[in-house]
């Protein structure tokens, strides 16, 4: 079993049902001090009373003065904050072409720029009290291959996946490392919403989905992610940084649907 007994670890967007669910269970199991943030403190709260030993905090991360406060207000409460999962994020199912200029910008403000935002705090914290540690970003396959009114979603995991990179080797020297959990499809409340856009049974797409566009035939569990990402906070991946790890049940592996080629 991991042991991030010693480590706070703040996660945002973590009150919802999806990813960071799954990475506030795991971290909290391996005994992290997990700070869960979202929009909301009913909500982050709500979460922190289900985990041992877990703060709320609530923060727009697109918000400056919010996320101002929050790291303000943590360094009086927790102390130094050893592990950021940026992990709030949005989805959107529209044809690039036909994105408005301000469906853009809230989709960029808070999938790229708040991770840059809250990953620089974080990391000059550290630097200030000369301490080690790690930022996770959560990425998804769409960085890597993607489907119709998926572009700008995936421009923005790609720019995730470069900032991923370039902060790695920035913060090197500072003995922080960077890395990110790319997954696959992780049942999530705004996954939802956005699959009813093209699907008429959610749900049976979710099954079909399982069977055939993943090499491992079971549904990807939000902890499965959280389990990866309690690794990339670990000691055991100390000499890993700069790298994504796909949490995708072999997806992005394949050239073709199972389907394709009859068994
Ligand atoms: N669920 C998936 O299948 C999947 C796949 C690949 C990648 N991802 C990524 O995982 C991350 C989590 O997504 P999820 O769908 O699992 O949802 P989730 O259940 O982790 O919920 C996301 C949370 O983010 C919060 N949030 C949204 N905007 C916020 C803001 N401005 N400030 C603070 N909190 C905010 C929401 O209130 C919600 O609770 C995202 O970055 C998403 O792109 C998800």
């Amino acid at each position: 079993m991991m042991n991030l007994s010693n480590k706070n670890i703040l996660v945002t967007g973590a009150a919802g049902f999806g990813v960071g669910h799954g990475v506030v269970v795991a971290l909290s199991k391996m005994g992290a001090r997990v700070i869960v943030n979202d929009l909301t403190l009913e909500e982050a709260q709500a979460v922190a009373d289900t985990l041992p030993n877990a703060i709320a905090v609530a923060a727009d991360i697109t918000n400056e003065n919010q996320v101002d406060a929050m790291f303000t207000t943590l360094a009086e409460q927790v102390g130094v904050i050893h592990g950021l999962v940026n992990n709030a994020g949005i989805g959107l199912s529209k044809e690039a072409h036909n994105v408005t200029d301000e469906e853009f910008d809230n989709l960029y403000n808070i999938d790229v720029r708040a991770v840059w935002k809250l990953s620089k705090l974080f990391a000059n914290q550290l630097i200030e009290n000369n301490t080690e540690g790690s930022i996770i970003n959560i990425s998804s396959v769409h960085a890597s291959a993607t489907i119709a009114k998926y572009a700008v979603y995936a421009s923005a995991k790609s720019a995730v996946e470069g900032l991923t990179r370039g902060m790695a080797v920035e913060l090197g020297k500072h003995n922080i490392r960077v890395n990110a959990v790319a997954p696959g499809y992780v049942h999530a409340e705004q996954n939802l919403e956005l699959i009813k856009t093209f699907a008429d049974d959610p749900e049976l797409w979710v099954e079909q989905h399982t069977k055939d566009y993943q090499s491992l035939p079971f549904e990807i569990l939000a902890e499965d992610c959280g389990n990866v990402v309690g690794f990339l906070a670990s000691e055991y991946s100390r000499a890993v940084t700069g790298q994504v790890i796909y949490v995708d049940n072999g997806t992005t592996a394949m050239l073709y649907n199972n389907s394709f080629i009859e068994k």
